[in-house]
């Protein structure tokens, strides 16, 4: 087991690497400039009127925008945590927890993970790879997430960072097992996610099977974590995270690809701006995830900066909604978008 020091070191590195670094690589793009929203001259709607409410595990959000998980339980992660959860709070967002893996390893500040305070209505995802889920089994996961009085929980899957890791873990069996048993307790409160290289349509389907019913997508195009980790490698380990730099599947193709289909799906990955996640609604996602944005703006200019992404954000999609004639979740969610270039060749090629 690693010890506190060390888990809290690895955390504190991979956030100074993600404020810091071209943690993006420019050699993969969300596809999202293949989605063109078709623009209405006779919108016959007020701005005041457009309503940016939708349905995410059970809880209506009063905006469509996750802020997914990136740390807790260091002291660094405490006032991360505390205000961006607030900013959900105040905006009536959705607020997701980095893994509870520090929590479960007996290692984690509290402060960070005890977000119900400041957290009364906000829906708030716990978080727990999938090989921790299993080794902890049902209860011990259901126990993780009464411990910060999460409403969901998100399992995330990142085979491909955990490959890059010096020390990750190289057997992934197991899984399905794991989710199908999370998925009978939990029903529409389990969400899995990816962390960066996406959920395929074909994934997707199987997820669905296991008895899934809400996925974050965490497509490419945005952090890569095969990069991350890349940039605490050195040698050969160095070698094939560069290769793999740019893996996964892109945001756009994800999300398109899935096309709903019982899954309610969260668009992420590489989304950066109110534009961003009126297009991956459009493709048909319910909601869109935002992380690095998230920690870049509260690192740089405290909770003042990330407010003001959180306001121009809603502000960009508001915009958005009203030029294509949508005045909520659903409309947008059917305004077929014109798909052009490499985005229609993943979505032909994935089907
Ligand atoms: C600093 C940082 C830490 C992260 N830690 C976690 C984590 O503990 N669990 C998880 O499921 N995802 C984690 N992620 C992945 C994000 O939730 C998200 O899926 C991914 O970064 C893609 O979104 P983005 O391009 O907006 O950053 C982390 C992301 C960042 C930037």
């Amino acid at each position: 087991m690693a010890t506190k020091r060390a888990i809290e070191k690895r955390k504190d590195e991979h956030l100074d690497l993600c404020v810091n670094e071209d943690v993006e690589p420019r050699a993969q793009s969300t596809l999202l400039e293949c989605v063109h929203l078709v623009h209405r001259s006779l919108p016959e709607l007020a701005l005041e009127e457009i309503d940016l409410s939708t349905r995410l595990c059970g809880t209506i959000l009063r905006a469509p925008i996750v802020i997914t998980g990136m740390t807790g339980g260091t002291e660094r992660a405490d006032a991360i945590n505390r205000d961006l959860v607030s900013l959900a709070e105040k905006h009536g967002l959705a607020f997701g927890v980095g893994s509870q893996r520090i929590s479960s390893e007996g290692a984690a500040r509290a402060a960070s993970f005890q977000l119900r305070v400041i957290a009364k209505t906000a829906l708030v995802l716990g978080n727990i790879g999938v090989t921790q889920a299993a080794k902890l089994g049902t209860d011990g996961v259901e126990a993780l997430m009464d411990s910060i009085g999460a409403d969901a929980l998100c399992v995330h899957l990142n085979p491909a960072q955990e490959l890059i890791q010096p020390g990750g873990d190289r057997d992934f069996r197991g899984g399905e097992a794991a989710i199908a048993n999370l998925a009978a307790r939990l029903g529409e409160r389990l969400v899995v996610k990816e962390t960066g290289a996406g959920i395929s349509p074909r994934t997707a389907r199987r997820l669905f099977d296991l008895g899934v019913r809400t996925i974050d997508v965490s497509g490419a195009g945005g952090t890569s974590w095969t990069r991350v980790e890349t940039l605490r490698t050195e040698g050969e380990a160095r070698a094939l995270g560069e290769l793999f730099s740019a893996w996964g599947t892109p945001t756009a193709a994800c999300v398109a690809g899935i096309g709903g289909g019982g899954l309610a799906v969260i668009g992420s990955g590489g989304v950066r701006n109110g534009l961003d996640v009126a297009k991956v609604i459009a493709l048909g996602a319910r909601a869109a995830g935002m992380a690095l944005p998230f920690l870049r703006a509260h690192q740089n200019g405290g909770i003042v900066a990330a407010e003001t992404l959180v306001r121009s954000t809603l502000d960009a999609l508001r915009t958005a909604m009203l030029l294509t004639g949508s005045r909520d979740i659903a409309a947008l969610q059917a305004s077929k978008p014109v798909i052009t270039g490499a985005l229609r060749e993943w979505i032909e090629g994935l089907a």
